[in-house]
């Protein structure tokens, strides 16, 4: 499998925090790497470090959010290199957004795992935070997530290993890249 020099993807994975998001995608860059394709991460918790530390959690700074990681990743995505990212995106419209700007480089990954499982699991203690109220606006608790309408790939992370959900991406990826560079 290899890419043209000219035409990039950017696969975005979305869902809840606790998913698996940055999970399979660390599984899925490393397989990128063993294949020599070069890839390249971006998400939340960094971008929310540095570009987008100005940003909070409000719906209009999440759009915003999405729209500069979107611009940055179209960047990337036209210099022929795959770009993984990994943000809730937690509306229909945050998601219409990124995929207007990356048009036909934009591969919708829904990393579907009940919010159930993702509190149990708390990684980042988060949920326990959301829930004490005193982490406001936390996706699943205090602020919204929709269900995405028409993703390109349902990764299910609580019925699946995390290495299952990459061999699954990295199919389906696959086929992507090599249509595009049939068309
Ligand atoms: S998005 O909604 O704008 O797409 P993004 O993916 O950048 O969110 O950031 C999510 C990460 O920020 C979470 O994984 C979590 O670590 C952290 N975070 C801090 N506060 C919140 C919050 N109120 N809601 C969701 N995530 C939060």
């Amino acid at each position: 499998m290899k890419l043209s020099d000219q035409k990039g993807l950017v696969i975005w994975m979305l869902g809840l925090s606790g998913a698996g998001k940055s999970t399979v995608s660390n599984l899925i860059e490393a397989q990128f790497q063993k294949e020599h394709i070069f890839s390249i991460q971006l998400d939340g918790d960094e971008l929310r470090k540095g570009l987008n530390s100005n940003l909070g959690f409000s719906m209009d700074d999440r759009a915003e959010n999405i729209r500069r990681a979107a611009e940055t990743a179209k960047i990337i995505a036209n210099k022929g290199i795959i770009v993984i990212c990994s943000f809730i995106t937690p509306l229909n419209e945050h998601r219409a957004l990124a995929q207007q700007i990356l048009q036909e480089m934009y591969f919708e990954v829904f990393v579907d795992c009940p919010l159930h499982i993702c509190q149990e699991r708390d990684v980042k203690g988060l949920y326990k935070m959301a829930q004490h109220n005193t982490l406001k606006n936390f996706t699943g608790i205090s602020s919204a997530f929709e269900k995405p309408e028409n993703p390109d790939l349902i990764l299910l992370t609580a019925n699946l290993t995390a290495e299952q959900c990459c061999d699954q991406l990295y199919t389906t990826v696959s086929a992507k890249i090599n249509s595009i560079q049939l068309a």
